[in-house]
């Protein structure tokens, strides 16, 4: 089967790699892709919300299968129009994506089913926003509606704080129209866990669950990243939890967009706070997690291209996925300054002497004359595999002194807690 992977990203690396070992996978294709996957897949120059290119090429080459990975192509209806071009594709049509591309369907959603989350309120008016914000108090957390690269949450911790998030949203427009309309939301305390599921629409199956680091700095400091590693299982995320948490948010969410017509098929990413009180959603993605994925599928021993024609075929009921024994860790190497302000173009080195245990899945790199350099944020994602997490801890951060760049940045604190 020739399979066309959207995406650029350290997740899309790592999908593509986990393709690459489906002996159905004859040929692989990604777009845009990035210097690592070059060396697994042919890379397309295409830009991921390219929906027009996207679709004359899987015709042109008689694509088999296309993975639309990122949150902006699924916004967009990629997985529509390949769909109705007659293409096979892995995803949610944009009607289910809308779960995680506006927080106010998915915050409606939740609280017409009964779906544990924070109390909250939408607005569209800024001063309406502002007296709410004043008759709650602080902490407070604020949410720009749209998608804005998971950077558009702001936990306030004060009203000024609360109400700059508000004026930067709704005035200054930071996040574009993703901003116009905000949540302004309970705060809640307790751990976090992602616990990412496949799911056709009528079978859920989850995979491991995760914890992400999304803060940029050691100990849940500086600003939100798209995250700067993620580890699984979750030692949190217990059985008794996990069979709570199927019976009140997983399943009652699948059911909640088969009762609104916006069946999902594909995976759809629960991302839950353990509360004093009940695990609640923080929120929702209609994708799989970045760095989430790369511990996951590293984890997976089932073939993915079976479970993503399964997911399709809306035959997830009939196969059994299997995972390793143990745990995994991904720890992020990032652009030094990431992710407010930081510099590309740096040349990599030591990638060669990484031991061969130890998956390095490139994120911002491109590959020229042989060499890779930086090319984004979040660079690298150097993930290992071991029989418990301590272990995987130990092993990726051993990957990890191997790679050097400019600048580079990462957390020392990945699994530690
Ligand atoms: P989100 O993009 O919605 O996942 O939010 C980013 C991060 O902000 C989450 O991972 C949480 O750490 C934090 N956060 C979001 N909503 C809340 C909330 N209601 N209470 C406390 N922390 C939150
Ligand atoms: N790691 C968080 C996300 O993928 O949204």
């Amino acid at each position: 089967m020739k399979i066309l992977v959207v995406g650029s990203g350290g997740r899309e690396h790592t999908i593509v790699h986990a393709l690459s070992k489906s002996p159905g996978a004859t040929q692989l294709y990604c777009a845009p892709g990035n210097g690592g996957i070059a060396g697994l897949a042919r890379c397309v120059p295409i830009k991921a919300t390219d929906i027009p290119a996207m679709v004359d090429f899987a015709l042109q080459e008689k694509i088999d299968l296309v993975v639309v990975a990122p949150d902006d192509p699924l916004a967009l209806g990629m997985v529509d129009a390949l769909e109705a071009a007659g293409v096979r594709a892995f995803g949610p049509r944009a009607n289910a994506a809308i779960i995680e591309s506006s927080k106010a369907f998915a915050k409606n959603l939740m609280k017409k089913y009964s779906i544990p989350t924070a109390q909250y309120e939408i607005f569209s008016d800024y001063d309406a926003a502002l007296a709410y914000i004043h008759s709650k108090g602080a902490p407070i957390v604020v949410k720009a509606d749209g998608l804005a690269l998971g950077k558009g949450v702001v936990v306030a911790q004060t009203v000024e704080e609360a109400e700059e998030a508000l004026r930067s949203m709704m005035m200054d427009k930071s996040f574009g129209e993703s901003g116009s309309t905000v949540v302004i939301e309970e705060f809640m305390t307790g751990p976090e866990v992602t616990v990412l599921c496949f799911t056709d629409g009528k079978t859920i199956k989850p995979m491991l669950s995760s914890q992400d680091h999304k803060r940029a700095y050691d100990n849940d400091r500086g600003p939100n990243t798209g995250g700067m590693g993620a580890f699984c299982p979750s030692p949190k995320f217990t059985p008794e939890i996990a069979a709570w948490c199927m019976d009140n948010i997983f399943r009652p969410t699948v059911e909640a967009m088969n009762a609104e017509g916006r069946p999902f098929k594909g995976v759809l990413y629960f991302g839950l706070m353990l509360t004093p009180q009940d695990p609640r959603v923080v929120e929702y993605n209609a994708r799989f997690g970045d760095p989430e994925t790369q511990p996951i599928l590293s984890m997976l021993e089932t073939d993915l291209l079976e479970i993503f024609e399964a997911v399709i075929d809306e035959k997830l009921a009939d196969i059994d996925i299997k995972w390793k024994p143990g745990a995994a860790c991904c720890v992020v190497l990032a652009s030094g300054g990431y992710p407010v302000k930081y510099q590309t173009g740096y040349e990599i080195s030591g990638l060669a002497d990484v031991p061969d245990d130890i998956i390095v899945y490139h994120a911002g790199t491109k590959l020229e004359n042989g060499k890779y350099y930086t090319s984004g944020g979040r660079v690298l994602g150097v993930t290992a595999v071991a029989e418990d997490l301590p272990g995987a801890v130990a092993r990726a951060y051993a990957g990890v002194g191997r790679i050097s760049f400019t600048d580079m940045h990462y957390r020392k604190d990945i699994g530690a807690k």
